[in-house]
C-alpha cells in the first residue's frame, strides 16, 4: 500500500473505484465543507450552471458526475424538455444520484469516460467536472468527448488551480514535517488546461470563481483530511488527537481558518 501510494493515485482507476470513490463518503466529506464555510458571492454550482447556459431541448452529458450535486443545486431553474445523461466510473456514486434524483429528464449509466458509450453527434454539451485530472488517457477522452458532441457543440471542463486550499497542506507539513509527503499536482489542472485543451480544440475560454473558506470548527477539517487517505495524503501515519488539538488552537488563536481555492473551468469547442 505505501509504495502504490507513491505513485499518483490521482490516476490510479482502481484505487479511485475500490477506495476513493467506491461510496460517496469521502467525497461528501469534502463537498461538506466546502458547503458549510464557503464565503463568495455566487455559490460554485451556479457558476458552473450559468457557463453550462442549458436551453430547451438540448441535450447534455455529464462524465463522473459523481452524486450530482450540479443538478441537485440548479434543479429548479431546468428548463422542463432538456435531456441529462448523468454518468460515473463508479457504481456507488451513481446509486447515490439515483436515489435522489427521479426525474423524466435524467438518464443515468455507469461509464469510463475514457470508452462513451453513445453515438457520435448526440449532445450539445459535455460536461466534465472535477474529473478530467482522474482519467489516465486524457486524449482518449478527448477524442471521445469529440466524437460525440454535436457540431458546435462545447465541453465545459472544470478543475483546480495547483494553488488550491494550500493551507491544508501547510497545516500538516508545520505540525510535523518528517512525514515529508508530496502534494500532487493535478493531470489536468488551471494552469495547465489551456494548453491541454488547445491541442484538441480551436476554442478555449477560461473562467475563474472567486472564493475562500472561512472555517470555524474543527471536526469537519478532520473529516476533510480523512477523505484524502486515498489521494496521496496519508492522514493514517499522523497523530490524529495531537492534530486536531493543533488545529483547534490555530483556530482558538485566529477565531477562524481561513483557506484561499483556486478554482475555475473551460469552456472549448472547435
Ligand atoms: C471529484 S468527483 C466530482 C464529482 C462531480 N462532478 C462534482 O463536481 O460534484 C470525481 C468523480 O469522477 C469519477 N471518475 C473517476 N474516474 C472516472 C472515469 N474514468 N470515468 C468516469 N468517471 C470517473 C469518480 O468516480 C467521481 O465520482
Amino acid at each position: 500500500m505505501e509504495g502504490k501510494m507513491s505513485e499518483n493515485p490521482v490516476n490510479n482507476q482502481k484505487y479511485l473505484l475500490e477506495q476513493q470513490y467506491k461510496r460517496t463518503d469521502n467525497f461528501t466529506s469534502r463537498t461538506d465543507l466546502h458547503e458549510k464555510y464557503t464565503i463568495t458571492d455566487e455559490p460554485w454550482f451556479s457558476f458552473v450552471y450559468r457557463y453550462l447556459n442549458l436551453q430547451p431541448d438540448q441535450k447534455v452529458l455529464e462524465l463522473g458526475s459523481g452524486t450530482g450535486l450540479l443538478w441537485q443545486k440548479n434543479f429548479q431553474v431546468l428548463p422542463e424538455n432538456c435531456e441529462i445523461h448523468l454518468t460515473d466510473l463508479s457504481e456507488g456514486m451513481l446509486d447515490s444520484i439515483q436515489n435522489s434524483i427521479q426525474d423524466k429528464r435524467f438518464h443515468f449509466k455507469q461509464m469510463d469516460a475514457q470508452n462513451i458509450t453513445y453515438p457520435d453527434a448526440t449532445f450539445d454539451t459535455v460536461i466534465a467536472n472535477h474529473m478530467l485530472y482522474h482519467v489516465p488517457d486524457f486524449s482518449k477522452t478527448m477524442r471521445e468527448i469529440k466524437r460525440v458532441l454535436k457540431p458546435g457543440g462545447k465541453l465545459i471542463a472544470a478543475t483546480n488551480g495547483n494553488a488550491h486550499m494550500t493551507e491544508i497542506y501547510d497545516f500538516l507539513y508545520t505540525f510535523d514535517p518528517t512525514h515529508g509527503f508530496q502534494r500532487r499536482i493535478l493531470p489536468f489542472n488551471l494552469d495547465s488546461g489551456t494548453e491541454l485543451l488547445k491541442a484538441e480544440f480551436s476554442h478555449v475560454e477560461q473562467h475563474i470563481h472567486a472564493s475562500y473558506l472561512r472555517i470555524t470548527e474543527v471536526t469537519p477539517l478532520v473529516a476533510y483530511y480523512r477523505s484524502m487517505q486515498t489521494l496521496g495524503v496519508n492522514f493514517a501515519l499522523y497523530n490524529q488527537q495531537a492534530f486536531s488539538e493543533f488545529l483547534q488552537t490555530t483556530l482558538d488563536n485566529d477565531g477562524q481558518i481561513i483557506v484561499h481555492k483556486s478554482q475555475g473551468l473551460f469552456i472549448a469547442r472547435n
